[in-house]
């Protein structure tokens, strides 16, 4: 093979190469200078020497020949690179590749070459053809702009059973190929679309070739699955999949970090924005996989996921396995549950803010957990430590981990010490990449939470005495966010409204409310109050238990502030933050 790559390097001009990629060259001297790709800077300090078919950046030390440049710049392997590189220079590599090997990758080409052929089809349709006008309602509905679908290649499926079947069937394709291949499934001794009526994502990958897709139901209140994705094929594996990366990869390089959201459409909205660094994973469990894909353009990931329960348990699984690989986390929180796709919607701006806001994943977890857990109760200390330790354990840089032990043991009043031994017992990294999702649900699921469920589900099972409710409740002593954004908007529609309809109630919820409400109103109530007054006692003292744990959780929250504000000498800072404390102490021991 040796012989082979210094062939290939000899016959490819490493600037020309280059100048596919980057552009505004100046000569000097025996090199080219340009901004470099690997690092963000300002003066030009990557330099190609053509002669030596080399380069090396001055800013950040990046060198290398052809291949390891085309390794970086794709994003790809040696042996990818090296078969890239062979292309560009017009050499046939001898590979060592079995029969099966070669079938395989016939097979993959086969793959391939038809899925491009129905990328252009469902492309066609959408931008084209009279059958796609329900598509193009829906992307003007989804706010998905031509730009967009010019960009990911969108298409769209009509509703008919047999549209692409008769268009690939005219092609020379066979049936069978059609079913293994994920387009058509066979049912009566027929086989018909198995995409019909979405909105169609190419599915593709890190080197731009489409190995699926991904199809988005445009018909509400349909039996059909809402997304629909081609199987794992010889050219797909969901695993190893990042929607959005081959666009993403540039910006994720240039801006060192990569945003990691829920859907396709998070993805494609956000390309709207300044911020295309996104990339995500097809509503399935994040893989180490698609961390080492992210890992080859950056070494940070920055977690865009829902606040649920559920995206909380992703969060904190996807943060150990990208600590175990090497990966520094943070993460970004959207404002009023909304997901990026909705917020970029409905305030661009915020969503770009938000991406700046990013903080520490622990920092994040230690909010969150603080929050949900009552601390002043030992069990409660031992449940958010065995949560939090672990992935303090994980992070990639020892000053991280013996800043977070110092803090947490601070808001625990936990002996560090006592703390750095727990942390020396935890088992090995294996173990701690798959967390244990029910200790997580055990503790997100705890007692303030349930009790601020609770709250809600009293005043939603008793409209008919909102007036009541809202004498007695104030919404903002509810700390989860989406209980407590619920219960505002209620006190709003009542103070609006007289007759409480709950179809018209429910039309100004978001969906992580929507989701919420009918969760809670089909809880079963220990106790319905049919008396006014019985209710009210109830409510009464539900509200003075949160009111009380409201205030505690912001005194906590403050002191780690005080402390830090008094560390680095901000006295103004301190002595208000100390106000706020006498405040907020007064009003416990005014109870
Ligand atoms: N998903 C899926 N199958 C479903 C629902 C969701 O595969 N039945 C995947 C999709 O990749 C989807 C992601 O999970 O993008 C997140 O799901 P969800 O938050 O429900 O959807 P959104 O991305 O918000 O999609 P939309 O905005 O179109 O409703
Ligand atoms: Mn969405």
């Amino acid at each position: 093979m040796r012989t082979q790559i210094e062939e290939i390097k000899e016959k490819l001009n490493i600037l020309e190469i280059a100048q596919t990629y980057l552009s505004n060259f100046r000569r000097s001297g025996a090199n080219y200078f340009t901004l470099c790709p690997f690092h963000n800077e300002k003066t030009s300090s990557f330099a190609v020497n053509p002669d030596l078919g080399i380069y090396k950046c001055f800013g950040c030390g990046e060198s290398g020949d052809v291949i390891s440049f085309i390794e970086k710049m794709e994003g790809v392997d040696f042996p990818k690179a090296l078969e890239m590189a062979a292309n560009k220079a017009g050499v046939e590599l001898k590979t060592t590749f079995s029969k099966e090997d070669e079938l395989a990758q016939k097979e993959k080409k086969k793959v391939l070459s038809l899925n491009n052929l129905v990328a252009q089809y469902y492309h066609f349709i959408l931008t084209k053809h009279k059958n796609g006008k329900k598509g193009r309602i829906y992307a003007k509905k989804r706010k998905v702009t031509a730009v967009l679908i010019t960009k990911f290649n969108i298409g769209y499926a009509p509703s008919s059973y047999t549209s692409l079947i008769k268009f690939l069937r005219a092609k020379g394709y066979k049936d069978n190929e059609l079913v293994r291949w994920g387009f058509a499934a066979s049912g009566n001794g027929r086989i018909y679309d198995k995409f019909r009526s979405r909105l169609i994502f190419p599915l593709i990958d890190h080197l731009g070739d489409i190995v699926g897709f991904s199809g988005r139901s445009i018909l509400e209140n349909s039996r059909a699955p809402k997304y629909l994705h081609s199987p794992q094929t010889i050219a797909f594996d969901k695993s190893r999949l990042l929607f959005g990366l081959s666009e993403a990869k540039n910006s994720i390089r240039k801006s060192d970090a990569a945003i990691l959201c829920e859907g396709q459409l998070d993805v494609i909205s956000s390309h709207k924005t300044s911020i295309t660094n996104v990339v995500a994973s097809l509503g399935t469990a994040l893989s180490n996989k698609q961390l080492e894909l992210i890992k080859r353009y950056t070494s940070n990931i920055k977690f865009c996921l829902d606040s649920d329960y559920a995206g909380e348990v992703a969060l904190i699984r996807g943060a150990n396995l990208a600590h175990s690989i090497g990966l520094n986390v943070e993460t970004v929180t959207l404002p009023q549950g909304k997901d990026a796709d909705e917020l970029i919607n409905s305030d661009p701006g915020l969503w770009v803010n938000s991406i700046k806001k990013s903080e520490s994943i622990i920092d994040h977890l230690i909010l969150r957990l603080e929050k949900r857990l009552d601390l002043g109760n030992l069990d409660a200390k031992e449940n958010f430590y065995k949560i939090i330790l672990p992935i303090i354990s994980g992070l990639p840089r020892k000053m991280d981990k013996s800043h977070y032990i110092h803090k947490i043991s601070f808001i625990l009043n936990i002996d560090e010490n006592i703390l750095l031994e727990e942390l020396d017992n935890l088992t090995t990294r294996e173990n701690l990449s798959e967390i244990n999702s029910a200790k997580v649900r055990k503790v997100l699921e705890s007692p303030a939470v349930k009790k601020e469920e609770y709250l809600l589900t009293l005043v939603l099972q008793h409209t008919q005495f909102l007036d009541c409710s809202f004498k007695t409740c104030t919404p903002r002593h509810v700390l989860s966010p989406a209980a407590r954004s619920v219960l505002e908007k209620l006190k709003k529609y009542k103070n609006k409204k007289k007759r409480f309809v709950l179809k018209n109630f429910i039309a100004g919820l978001e969906n992580v409310e929507v989701v919420l409400v009918r969760k809670l109103l089909i809880t079963k109530l220990d106790t319905y109050f049919k008396l006014e007054n019985e209710f009210e006692i109830e409510l009464t003292k539900l509200c003075r238990h949160l009111k009380h744990n409201y205030l505690r959780t912001k005194i906590r929250l403050l002191k780690p502030q005080i402390q830090s504000a008094e560390e680095k000498g901000d006295k103004k800072l301190s002595r208000s933050l100390l106000e706020k404390l006498a405040t907020l102490a007064s009003e416990i021991s005014k109870e």
